[in-house]
C-alpha cells in the first residue's frame, strides 16, 4: 500500500509540474471518463480509499466533478485541466455539466455516486439549492469539495478550492478608478453575475469596498442602480443590501441578459450619463456583450469595460482594446489544488488549506489561489508566456 500511495503521490507532483507548462488543452467530451487509464498502480481501487467502504473498485469512477455549463467557454478550460491531471495522475475521473439546472446537477451528482466516486469536486449551478446534492453525496461517504463556487447552508461541505473572489472584484473596481476620466460626476454602470451564485455577491463586495468612496463624494454617478446609488455612503453593505443592487443590475452570467440590460440601461439614460463612462463588468462573457452594446452607443464617446476569467475571446478583445482589462484566475492551478486535496483524502490524510470560508451552516476550510489583472500591457507576459496559451490563437500580439 505503501509504494502505491507514495507512486500516486509523484504522479500527481509530477504532474503539477508538468502542468506550469502546459497549455490550454483541447477538451474532450462531458462524459469522459478516464477508466481506460494505465497506471493501475496509482487508482485506489484499494486500501487507499479513506472510505470505509472499500474505494472504487476497478473500472468505477474514483473522483467525479460536475461543472455548471458547457455554455461559458470558463468551465470548458477547467474540464480540460481536470482531466489532464486527473487523468495523467491515474485517477478514473469524469465530468459531468449541470447546463443551468440544479435537477440535472443533482442527477449528475447521483449518476456519480452510483459509479462509486471517493470524492465529489463540484462546482454549484445555485450555491444553495446545490446542499441536497452534496448531502446525498455526503449521505453515500463521498468527500465534497466545493469548486470555485461555495456551497451555502449544509454541513456537507469538507472543502472548498477558490480563487480570492474578493480581489477580483477589488481588481475590477480599482482599473476603473486607475483609469478613470478627470472631472467629476463620471456616469458609472454597475453589472453583476447571477443572485445564486456566492461569489457573484463575494465579487460585488470587493468592487465596492474600492468604488464606494468615489460614488460617495460624486466623483462617480451610478447610472443605472437606484438601489446602489441610495446605499453608496454605506462603505460595508449586508448581504441583503448587496443582494438587493445585484436584483437591479443582475446578468444572471449570461451574455444574453447583459445584452438586453445594457441596452436597456442605455435607453432609459439622458446625455448627461453617456459620454466618457464606465462599466463594471462582472464576467468576461458578459464583458464582452455589454461592450458591444456601448460601442454601438453614438453618445457613448468612450468606455472601460472590466472582465474575469481571460477567456479566449475576451483575450483577444483586450488586444483589440474593445475590453479593458480581464482577471486571469489560472484554472491549472485551482484543479491542480483540488486533485492534491483529492489525493490527500485518498490517502486518508487531511488536505492542506489556508483559510476558511463561512457558508452559513459551518466555517469550510479552504484553499485560496491568487489572481492577475490582465491588460494590453501585460497580456503577453500573463498568459503567452505563461503558456496558457499560445501565441498563435490571437492576433494582433505584437
Ligand atoms: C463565477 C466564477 C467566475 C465566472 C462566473 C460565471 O462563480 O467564479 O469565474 O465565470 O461564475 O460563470
Amino acid at each position: 500500500m505503501k509504494k502505491k500511495l507514495l507512486s500516486m503521490l509523484l504522479a500527481v507532483a509530477m504532474v503539477a509540474t508538468m502542468l506550469t507548462g502546459c497549455g490550454d488543452t483541447t477538451t474532450t467530451t462531458d462524459d469522459t471518463t478516464a477508466d481506460d487509464t494505465t497506471a493501475d498502480d496509482v487508482t485506489a481501487d484499494d486500501d487507499a480509499t479513506a472510505d470505509d467502504d472499500g474505494g472504487a473498485a476497478s473500472g468505477e469512477v474514483q473522483v467525479g466533478i460536475v461543472l455548471p455549463t458547457k455554455d461559458e467557454p470558463r468551465w470548458l478550460q477547467d474540464q480540460a485541466q481536470f482531466e489532464a491531471i486527473l487523468g495523467d495522475a491515474g485517477f478514473t475521473n469524469q465530468v459531468l455539466f449541470s447546463q443551468g439546472s440544479s435537477a440535472t446537477e443533482k442527477t449528475n451528482v447521483e449518476t456519480l455516486i452510483s459509479q462509486g466516486i471517493d470524492v465529489l469536486i463540484i462546482c454549484a449551478q445555485d450555491g444553495s439549492a446545490a446542499a441536497a446534492a452534496v448531502e446525498a453525496a455526503k449521505d453515500a461517504g463521498v468527500t465534497v469539495i466545493a469548486y470555485d463556487r461555495l456551497i451555502t447552508g449544509t454541513e456537507a461541505v469538507d472543502y472548498y478550492v477558490t480563487f480570492d473572489s474578493f480581489s477580483v472584484g477589488v481588481a475590477q473596481g480599482q482599473y476603473l478608478i486607475d483609469n478613470a476620466p478627470e472631472g467629476t460626476g463620471i456616469p458609472l454602470y454597475l453589472y453583476a453575475g447571477a443572485a445564486t451564485d456566492n461569489n457573484a455577491f463575494i465579487f460585488f463586495e470587493g468592487a465596492w469596498s474600492v468604488l464606494q468612496p468615489k460614488i460617495a463624494d460624486g466623483t462617480f454617478v451610478v447610472a443605472n442602480s437606484s438601489e446602489a446609488e441610495g446605499l453608496k455612503d454605506k462603505a460595508e453593505l449586508s448581504r441583503e443590501e448587496i443582494g438587493k443592487i445585484i436584483g437591479q443590475v443582475t446578468t444572471d452570467w449570461d451574455f444574453n441578459v447583459a445584452k438586453s440590460k445594457a441596452e436597456a440601461h442605455l435607453t432609459a439614460v439622458g446625455a448627461d450619463m453617456k459620454g466618457d463612462v464606465l462599466v463594471l463588468g462582472p464576467n468576461d462573457g458578459t464583458a464582452r456583450s455589454i461592450a458591444d452594446v456601448f460601442a454601438t452607443d453614438k453618445d457613448v464617446t468612450s468606455f472601460k469595460v472590466t472582465g474575469q476569467d481571460a477567456e479566449k475571446a475576451s483575450v483577444q478583445y483586450v488586444i483589440d482594446g474593445k475590453q479593458s482589462m480581464t482577471v486571469f484566475k489560472d484554472t491549472r492551478t485551482l484543479a491542480a489544488d483540488s486533485v492534491a486535496m483529492a489525493v490527500s483524502i485518498l490517502n486518508g490524510d487531511t488536505p492542506a488549506t489556508d483559510t476558511t470560508y463561512n457558508n452559513e451552516a459551518k466555517d469550510v476550510p479552504a484553499k485560496q489561489t491568487n489572481i492577475v489583472v490582465v491588460t494590453q500591457d501585460n497580456v503577453k507576459e500573463a498568459l503567452i508566456d505563461s503558456e496558457y496559451y499560445d501565441a498563435s490563437e490571437f492576433t494582433g500580439l505584437e
